[in-house]
């Protein structure tokens, strides 16, 4: 086992570090996908060291090739990680004192691990925001393309999960386009928090030395340094955001889904999944699973879950610094991971998905409550209060009529309820002028479906 004296904080310790707690307490085997960002962090820092006199320019420009051959060795897997490195940062320092020697020593100069794992996990974020929102962006163009296919398909709109009033599927679809839409913009606010830069912050109080960090902030891309270099060093609140933005599109993801599984279903089967996207059973030869549809569903719970294990470790925590929120990175990782798969895998399935037009037809057919609000209307552009009105569709729907064709009803029925009932009445009890008429801002109308989709095809271009 190594010494603790060949530990870069050893000079303290008397006794080597117990194996075990070198195992419990490393976090290399997570924090390893931080090493681009840890050795561009660090060559900025060793061109300021320079840059400010605190080190020499020799010194800076060893220091700067070492991290680059660093940077490329572990490109193609030609690196030796050890349990006792740590975490990413140690394990970067360490071999670059193997590469170059004493010039090593001076890179961590006016900085900590506190500072340098906020910038690792900053510049990171940054990344990562940008590729979720360009998942999202490739979903939305899905969405948009099999909206359009539906533009005019009148599809049984619901609330209570009871069959309520007809939209088109191509509004229904449209729908779930505002709600990634806002999940970009939850995405897009954080870079105003995210392009703070904490290094220099050091442990937690700045440092005596005459740093300059303008100009590291410059090299990295932020737009501005940290005001505190307590906060600095404490705050985690960025990843807490990143969480809490990602569980959100993670529950629409699993709204989606679970309409998918439901709408599929053998009992409703008003559309179809791609099947290649669906899975058989093990032991029952008849079944086509809806199991990417349900996975997805499923793996919203975890991403929540990961919310709440950062929101609950980062509960009153003391300042500043501790390796408690060491804890954080697991969560976070797993969060990116799995929703940027969710993402990808649902712009599949959205691609594949069709509608069932008899079965969805017959529904519609023999469902005359879907136009009893249509009714209703009716009867108020004839004078008759709304209240009225919804109790008399209200004692139609209660009778025999409500379990027929609604085209097949003749204007005397109608007229039977009321004698408002005029001949232009009929019109209303055909499906497609329901959707046609709610050209309400919003509402179901493909004339402003489709311009809505337009506009969203050509964002995506
Ligand atoms: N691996 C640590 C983390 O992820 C880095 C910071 C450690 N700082 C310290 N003083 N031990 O939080």
């Amino acid at each position: 086992m190594e010494k603790n004296k060949k530990k870069l904080w050893g000079g303290r310790f008397s006794k080597p570090t117990n194996s075990s707690v070198e195992h419990f307490t490393e976090s290399l085997s997570v924090d390893i996908r931080l090493y681009k960002y840890d050795i561009k962090g660090s060559i900025a820092h060793a061109e300021m060291l320079a840059k400010t006199g605190i080190i020499s320019r020799k010194d800076s420009a060893r220091i700067i090739g070492g991290l680059k051959k660093i940077g490329a060795d572990i490109e193609k897997c030609d690196f030796r990680f050890s349990v006792s490195d740590e975490d990413i940062h140690m394990a970067i320092e360490r071999a670059l004192t193997g590469k170059i020697g004493e010039a090593a020593k001076k890179l961590h100069t006016a900085r900590s691990r506190n500072d340098q794992v906020a910038l690792d996990m900053k510049m990171y974020l940054k990344d990562a925001a940008k590729q979720i929102i360009s998942l999202i962006g490739v979903l939305q163009e899905k969405v948009a393309e099999k909206a359009y296919v539906y533009a005019d398909t009148v599809f049984p709109g619901m609330t209570h999960m009871q069959l309520a009033m007809p939209v088109t599927f191509g509004h229904y679809l449209l729908s779930f386009i505002y709600m990634f839409e806002r999940d970009k913009e939850r995405m897009e606010g954080l870079f105003s928090r995210l392009d703070e830069m904490p290094l220099g912050s050091c442990a937690l109080a700045g440092t005596s030395l005459p740093i300059d960090r303008d100009y590291v902030a410059k090299k990295l891309g932020f737009s501005k340094v940290s005001r505190n270099s307590m906060d600095a060093v404490a705050d985690r609140d960025y990843i807490i955001e990143m969480l809490s933005a990602i569980s959100l599109t993670g529950i629409h993801l699993s709204r989606l889904c679970e309409d998918m599984v439901f709408y599929s279903s053998s009992a409703v089967n008003i559309i179809s999944l791609p099947e290649d996207f669906c899975t058989g059973s093990s032991m029952m030869p008849n079944k086509k699973n809806p199991d990417v549809a349900e996975i997805v569903r499923g793996k919203a719970g975890g991403m929540i879950g990961n919310l709440v294990s950062v929101l609950v470790t980062m509960k009153a925590l003391p300042m500043t610094y501790n390796r408690d929120m060491q804890e954080d990175k697991k969560p976070l990782f797993d969060s990116i991971d799995t929703i940027s798969s969710c993402l990808e895998i649902m712009a599949g399935l959205v691609r594949g998905i069709e509608l069932n037009k008899k079965v969805l037809n017959e529904l519609l057919g023999s469902n005359f409550g879907l136009l009893a609000t249509d009714l209703a209307e009716y009867l108020v552009t004839k004078g008759v209060p709304f209240r009225d009105a919804h109790h008399i569709i209200g004692k139609m729907m209660l009778s025999e009529v409500a379990s027929r064709n609604p085209l097949e009803i003749t204007i005397e029925e109608l007229r039977g309820f009321s004698d408002k009932f005029e001949s232009d009445s009929l019109a209303v009890l055909d499906i497609k002028n329901s959707v046609a008429n709610k050209k309400s801002q919003g509402g179901t109308a493909p004339v402003g479906v489709k311009k809505e989709i337009r506009k969203w095809l050509k964002k995506s271009g």
